[in-house]
């Protein structure tokens, strides 16, 4: 059966309602999504302890799904943990607007990451560069013989490289970034190893003292490049978007190409998508966030990572990215929510994950800059901000949405606003029972 994540009604439903919603979607039976409805995600006390150091219990934060997304062809609801109203609402509808033009195309590379091996005093060029040709084949069996099943998985060691640079006192150093197509895997635990294992050869054929043996964290070598397309109603189409507003998008997406203090916020805005998925899936954020902004620093001044223009009849958003994930590994086979949002996602393959990771932070690329461009975000954020400040003010459950409409009307979304409505929504209350 074809998936479709174009679940109309969802976001009316109850949290139960969309958990049966989710699991029909996937497939799956509803106790296997069980973790994603518990107060502790099914993840016990035992082995969170043993997860970090001086460990006093563990931290909730709001999990939704957004909808609508499909990615080469295949629909998708993504899992997406953030506490920042109208992230998820906004992703889910960018990606209706991507799905009246097919959906987003995704493209990636080989998962290669870099391990960096540091000489302080390198040997003068061009020894290490030839030591190192000369025992190619020799460090190539020795990093592939530390990890068998990685090899068994189609992965292992494919190139090394001499880097030579200056330091900023003029000294110069070398490295040896070694090449690792790492799988499924994140990779840094497969790098490290081989990095430290490849130190000792390096300094035995060099005679030259190494001294850091560790990942890189700027995977430029593993790599998604998304494009996605909003038909134009010039073009035809009912839900089709205005072409003047797409003239805007184009506008304020030439503004964070042309400067960093705007790509720096609309890089946010991406992040905000991509962390999200990050967080639902137990992948190391800050590894991908290090990455993504020296990425867009990369030719020496800081841009904006996603593009959009206007092509034929369609505003086309295009974006590519360095994005060091991992299906296996890590807290993936450990935390149970994490491995019930992997089964909704419905992929095995650590590339596959990255393009839908990529698709998500181009679409709320699309939702900001096009909010931005059009109505501001502060009005679509007040309804949303509103909700928190009536559950801070005491609001029952079943008081939330009369509390909400009622500071909407007032224009107002701040905490003293909340406790007014509160009270005028119980005395309304009161005087009708
Ligand atoms: C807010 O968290 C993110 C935005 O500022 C992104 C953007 O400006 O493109 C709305």
């Amino acid at each position: 059966m074809t998936r479709n994540s174009r679940l109309p009604g969802f976001s009316k439903l109850s949290a139960e309602g969309r958990l049966e919603a989710i699991a029909n979607f996937a497939g799956l039976e509803r106790v296997e999504l069980e973790p994603l409805a518990s107060p502790d995600n099914g993840l016990p006390q035992e082995i969170a302890a043993h997860m970090s150091e001086n460990n006093v219990g563990r931290f909730s934060l709001p999990l939704g799904f957004a909808t609508n997304f499909r990615v080469n062809g295949r629909d998708f609801v993504v899992p997406m943990v953030i506490e920042e109203p109208s992230v998820v609402a906004a992703s889910s509808f960018a990606a209706r607007l991507l799905r009246d033009g097919d959906g987003i195309i995704a493209t990636s590379t080989e998962p290669i990451m870099t391990g960096q091996i540091h000489f302080p005093e390198p040997p003068p060029a061009p020894v290490l560069e030839d030591c190192l040709a000369a025992n190619l084949p020799e460090l190539k069996e020795a990093l592939d013989r530390l990890h068998p099943r990685l090899i068994a998985a189609g992965g292992g060691f494919r190139e090394a490289r001499v880097r030579r640079l200056v330091d900023p006192e003029g000294h110069p150093l070398a490295v040896v970034h070694i090449h690792v197509d790492v799988r499924d895997a994140m990779g840094a635990n497969a790098v490290n190893s081989m990095a430290e294992e490849a130190a000792p050869l390096l300094e035995a054929w060099t005679g030259s003292r190494v001294g850091l043996r560790i990942l890189s964290n700027l995977p430029m070598h593993r790599r998604v490049k998304v494009e996605g397309r909003v038909p134009l109603k010039a073009g035809g189409g009912e839900s089709a978007m205005d072409p003047d507003e797409a003239g805007r998008i184009v506008e304020a997406s030439r503004f964070a190409e042309a400067d960093p203090y705007r790509a720096v916020t609309a890089n946010k805005g991406i992040m905000n998508g991509i962390d999200a998925v990050l967080l639902a899936t137990g992948q190391d954020f800050r590894a991908v966030e290090a990455a993504a902004h020296a990425f867009a620093a990369y030719e020496g001044r800081y841009g904006a990572l996603a593009k959009w223009r206007i092509s034929g009849d369609a505003l086309v958003g295009t974006m590519d990215l360095p994005l060091a994930l991992g299906t296996v590994g890590g807290i993936t086979a450990v935390h149970p929510a994490v491995k019930a949002n992997f089964k909704v996602l419905g992929v095995t393959e650590a590339t596959r994950f990255a393009e839908i990771v990529a698709a998500v932070g181009l679409a709320q690329n699309l939702a900001a800059t096009r909010a931005l461009a059009s109505e501001g975000i502060q009005r679509g954020h007040m309804r949303l901000h509103a909700r928190n400040f009536a559950v801070q003010s005491g609001a029952l459950p079943e008081e939330v949405s009369e509390v909400v409409a009622a500071m909407v009307a007032l224009g107002r979304s701040d905490l003293q606003a909340a406790e007014i409505c509160l009270a005028e929504v119980r005395a309304k209350r009161g005087e009708l029972r």
